[in-house]
C-alpha cells in the first residue's frame, strides 16, 4: 500500500513536472511564431507601408494597418515615425503601447543604420500580449516602426487545455499502474512466501535468486546452533545429557565404535574358568562410559582366549557383564592377520612413526598388506551392524587410519568420526611411511577427524599439504577434497565423571593402610606410584632414573620413600617391548641393590596386568604418582590419579611431553629426560603442605569435572550434528550428497 502511495506521489509530482516543461516550450515556440508572425506581417505590408508614409495621419496607412490586424491574433496596429510621433493607428490601439513608450525602450535613432525588431511580452486587463515593433525604412532611410499588440490569451486558453490533457493522461497511468503494481505486489509475495516456506522447510528454492536467502538463513541457524551449544556447555554434561544430545542432534538411538581393542575380554583361567579382563588402553578407559551412555555396538579384536567361546554365531556379545546396556563385536583375526596388522604395520610402523620416543619406525609391504585387509574386513563388520544408511560412526585411533574411507565407500551418507588418540608427528616425519599418501586418503573419508592437541591438528594439515592434492581451509579447520569437507578439530580426551570404579574403592585410609601392608612398608613412609602399561613412550626408564637421582641427592629418603611401578605386560611379542622388560628389570634391581638394605627395597615393581578396582587403590594409596611419558597423546593415568583423590590430597607430578600438561597446569610439570629437575620435582612434592596439595587437587580436579568424557563425545557429536545438517541442506539445493563446508 505504502508503495501504491509513493507511486502515486511520484505520478504527480512527474506530472507537474512535465506540465511546467510543457507550459515553457509551448510559450517559447508561441513567443516565436508570433515574432514571426508580426516581421511577416510587417514585411509583406513593407512596400505599401514606405509608399504611404507621412508624418500626418493617412488614411491610406489606416487602412493598411488595418489589414495587417486583420489576422485573428493581431489585436493592434500602429505606426510611429522616426521621431516618435504617432502617424496612424487603428481604433482598438491600447493607449498604454505610445510611440514614446516603444521608442524608450527600443532607443530608436534617426541614423543610417537598420533598427533591429524588439519583442516584448506584456499583460493587458483582458489578458497577456506580445508588443512587437518592426522598423519601416525606405532606401537605407528608417522611417519609423510600426508597433503591433499580439493577442497572446489563446496561449493561455492552450496551457490550460495541455494541463489538463495531462492530467488525465497522468490520473490514467497513475491508476493502471497502481492496479498492475497491486496485482504483481500480490503474485509476487504469494511467490515470496511460497520460496521462503520451502526454505524454512529447508527445501531448495526453485527460484535462484532465493539461494542467497537459503545461504544467510542456514548461517543463521548454524549460528544460534553454536550459541545454544556453546550456552549449554556452561552445565554439567552427565551420561544422560550425551545421550539426549544423541537423540535431539543426531535423530539417533545408538552409536558405532570401532577400536582395536575391546573393553570386556574374556579369558580362560588356570583353574578352567573364564574371566573378564578389563584391558590396560586409556581409549577404553574414555569410550566405555561413551558407550554406556549411548548404547550401540562396539567392533573390536576379539583376542581373549575365551572370546569365541562367550560370543554368539554372529560374535556379538552383551556387556557390560550384569548390566548390558550394549554389545561388543568381535572381529576374529588369523594370527597372520594380527601379526602383520596389529604387531606389525599399527605398532612396529605407526607407533613409533607418530612418537618421539626414540624408536625407529619398521614398515614392510607384508604388514601393509594385512593393515589393508583387516581394515577392509572391519568395514564389512561395520555395513553388516548399522542399520541405516547414514548411522555415527566413531572410528578410534591408528589401527584404522583407512577404514573411514572404506565406510565411505560403501555408506556415503554415514557421518564418520575419526578419533586418533596418540600424536600426529610433524609432515617430515609422517613422510618416512611409503603408504603416507594411501593413510590420509583414509582418513579424508571421515567427517570430522579429531586430535589431542591443536599442534596435532597443524602437523595433520601440514601433512596433507604436502602430500595431496586438496584444498586446505583453515577458517572452518577443515580439508576439502573433491567437495567434501572433512573438519579436523581439537578434542581432548576426557574421563567419566565420577570415575565408576570409586564406588569399589575404599576409602583413602583404608587403600593406604591395605597397601603399605602389601608392600611390607611402615604406616609414615612416603609412597609414590606410577602406573603403564610397559611402552618406551612410557618414560617408566627415565622415571626410574628419576627416582634413583632423588635418593642420591636427599639421602634422607632413602629407607623413607618407596616408589611402586605398576607396568602391565604389552604388545610382547615385539623385540623393541621385550627388550624394555628386561631392561625395566635390570634398571630396578640395580637401583634396589643399591639403595635397599635392612628389607628396604626403594622401588616395587609389579610386572603384571591390573585391574582398574586395584590400580584406584594405588592412587589412593600414593603420596605422589609420577607420570614421565617421553611422548604421549593425553595420558589419561594422570587424570586418574586426580580423580582418585576425592581427599584433595597427593601431587601429581608430570611430563610436559603429554596433553594433559596443557590441561592439568597445577601439576607439578617437568621434563622427564631432566633427571635433576625431575628429582627436584619428586622431592618438592614429597614436602609440600598438605594446604598447597590441596589447592592444587581442588583446582584439578574442578576441572576434570567439567571436562569430562560426555563432554568430549558431546562436543563431537554436536559438530557432526552441525556438518550433518549443513551437508543435508547443501546436498538439496545442489541434488548432491555432500557440498563444501565453506559454499
Ligand atoms: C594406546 C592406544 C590405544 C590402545 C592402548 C593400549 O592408548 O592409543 O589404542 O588400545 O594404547 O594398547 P593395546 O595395543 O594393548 O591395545
Amino acid at each position: 500500500m505504502r508503495f501504491v502511495v509513493g507511486l502515486v506521489l511520484g505520478l504527480a509530482l512527474l506530472t507537474w513536472g512535465t506540465f511546467a516543461l510543457v507550459q515553457q516550450t509551448t510559450r517559447a515556440w508561441t513567443e516565436k511564431d508570433v515574432r514571426l508572425r508580426a516581421e511577416l506581417g510587417i514585411g509583406g505590408a513593407r512596400q505599401s507601408l514606405s509608399a504611404n508614409w507621412r508624418s500626418d495621419r493617412s488614411a491610406m496607412l489606416d487602412q493598411i494597418l488595418r489589414d495587417i490586424s486583420r489576422d485573428e491574433r493581431i489585436m493592434a496596429a500602429a505606426a510611429c515615425d522616426a521621431d516618435s510621433y504617432l502617424i496612424a493607428s487603428t481604433a482598438e490601439f491600447p493607449p498604454e503601447f505610445t510611440c514614446d513608450w516603444v521608442s524608450r525602450r527600443i532607443g530608436t535613432r534617426a541614423d543610417t543604420a537598420p533598427w533591429p525588431s524588439w519583442h516584448h511580452p506584456d499583460s493587458l486587463p483582458g489578458g497577456p500580449v506580445m508588443i512587437s515593433a518592426i522598423p519601416v525604412s525606405d532606401a537605407g532611410l528608417n522611417l519609423g516602426w510600426v508597433t503591433l499588440v499580439h493577442d497572446l490569451s489563446f496561449a493561455d486558453r492552450r496551457d490550460a487545455s495541455t494541463r489538463k490533457f495531462i492530467l488525465i493522461a497522468f490520473a490514467f497511468l497513475a491508476i493502471a499502474a497502481s492496479i498492475i503494481t497491486i496485482i504483481v505486489a500480490r503474485l509476487t509475495s504469494r511467490s515470496w512466501s511460497e520460496e521462503i516456506r520451502r526454505i524454512a522447510r529447508g527445501e531448495a528454492p526453485k527460484r535462484p535468486e532465493f539461494r542467497p536467502v537459503l545461504r544467510d538463513v542456514r548461517e543463521l541457524v548454524d549460528r544460534l546452533m553454536v550459541e545454544k551449544e556453546t550456552e549449554s556447555e556452561s552445565g554439567a554434561w552427565t551420561p544422560q545429557r550425551l545421550k539426549s544430545t544423541l537423540i535431539r542432534h543426531l535423530q539417533g538411538e545408538r552409536v558405532v565404535i570401532v577400536a582395536n581393542r575391546e573393553p570386556y575380554i574374556h579369558e580362560h583361567q588356570e583353574d578352567g574358568s573364564i574371566k573378564v579382563i578389563h584391558p590396560a588402553s586409556g581409549l577404553v578407559t574414555a569410550l566405555e562410559p561413551v558407550m554406556r551412555a549411548c548404547s550401540g555396538v562396539w567392533i573390536a579384536h576379539g583376542g581373549g582366549s575365551a572370546d569365541r567361546e562367550t560370543a554368539d554365531r554372529n560374535g556379538r556379545v552383551r556387556v557390560p557383564p550384569g548390566e548390558e546396556s550394549y554389545f561388543v563385536r568381535r572381529v576374529w583375526l588369523t594370527k597372520d592377520e594380527e601379526r602383520g596388522y596389529y604387531y606389525g604395520f599399527s605398532n612396529e610402523g605407526l607407533w613409533p612413526l607418530c612418537h618421539i620416543a626414540d624408536a625407529r619406525p619398521a614398515f614392510r609391504g607384508d604388514d601393509w598388506q594385512h593393515y589393508q585387509a583387516v581394515n577392509g574386513k572391519f568395514a564389512d563388520a561395520v555395513c553388516a551392524e548399522v542399520d541405516t544408511d547414514d548411522p555415527i560412526i566413531l572410528v578410534q585411533d591408528y589401527h584404522f587410519a583407512l577404514l573411514p574411507r572404506l565406510i565411505r565407500e560403501r555408506l556415503p551418507r554415514a557421518t564418520v568420526i575419526m578419533f586418533w588418540h596418540i600424536p600426529w608427528p610433524n609432515s617430515e616425519r609422517f613422510g618416512i611411511c611409503p603408504w603416507r599418501r594411501e593413510l590420509l586418503e583414509g582418513m579424508l573419508g571421515n567427517s570430522i577427524i579429531g586430535f589431542q592437541t591443536q599442534i596435532h591438528c597443524n602437523n595433520f594439515f601440514d601433512s596433507v599439504d604436502r602430500f595431496l592434492e586438496t584444498r586446505i581451509d583453515r577458517e572452518q579447520n577443515a580439508v576439502v577434497q573433491h567437495g567434501r569437507p572433512t573438519l579436523v578439530r581439537s578434542y581432548p580426551i576426557a574421563l567419566e565423571w565420577p570415575v565408576r570404579w570409586l564406588k569399589l574403592t575404599p576409602s583413602t585410609a583404608e587403600c593406604r593402610a591395605g597397601v603399605m601392608t602389601e608392600l611390607g612398608l611402615k604406616s609414615d613412609a612416603l609412597l609414590g606410584v606410577g602406573v603403564d602399561r610397559l611402552d618406551y613412550t612410557k618414560g617408566v626408564v627415565e622415571r626410574l632414573l628419576a627416582v634413583e637421582r632423588l635418593l642420591e641427592r636427599y639421602t634422607t629418603l632413602q629407607g623413607r620413600f618407596t616408589f611402586v611401578q605398576l607396568a602391565a605386560p604389552s604388545r610382547t611379542l615385539i623385540d623393541r617391548y621385550r627388550r624394555l622388560n628386561e631392561t625395566v628389570e635390570q634398571v630396578v634391581a640395580r637401583i634396589n641393590e643399591r639403595f635397599g638394605k635392612n628389607g628396604y627395597r626403594p622401588i616395587v615393581l609389579l610386572l603384571s596386568h591390573h585391574e582398574p578396582a586395584s590400580v584406584f587403590r594405588f592412587y589412593r594409596a600414593a603420596d605422589l604418582c609420577y607420570v614421565s611419558s617421553l611422548h604421549d597423546g593425553m595420558n589419561l593415568v594422570a587424570k586418574e590419579f586426580v580423580a582418585a583423590r576425592e581427599d584433595d590430597r597427593g601431587v601429581l607430578v608430570l611430563s610436559q611431553f603429554t596433553g594433559a600438561a596443557r590441561e592439568l597446569t597445577e601439576a607439578l610439570i617437568v621434563n622427564p629426560y631432566d633427571l635433576e629437575e625431575a628429582s627436584s620435582a619428586l622431592a618438592t612434592a614429597l614436602n609440600m603442605t598438605p594446604e598447597e596439595q590441596s589447592v592444587r587437587m581442588r583446582s584439578m580436579r574442578a576441572f576434570l569435572a567439567e571436562f569430562n568424557v560426555y563432554r568430549w563425545a558431546g562436543r563431537m557429536l554436536v559438530d557432526a550434528a552441525r556438518l550433518r545438517r549443513r551437508e543435508r541442506l547443501s546436498g538439496r539445493i545442489s541434488g548432491t550428497q555432500t557440498q563444501d563446508v565453506s559454499a
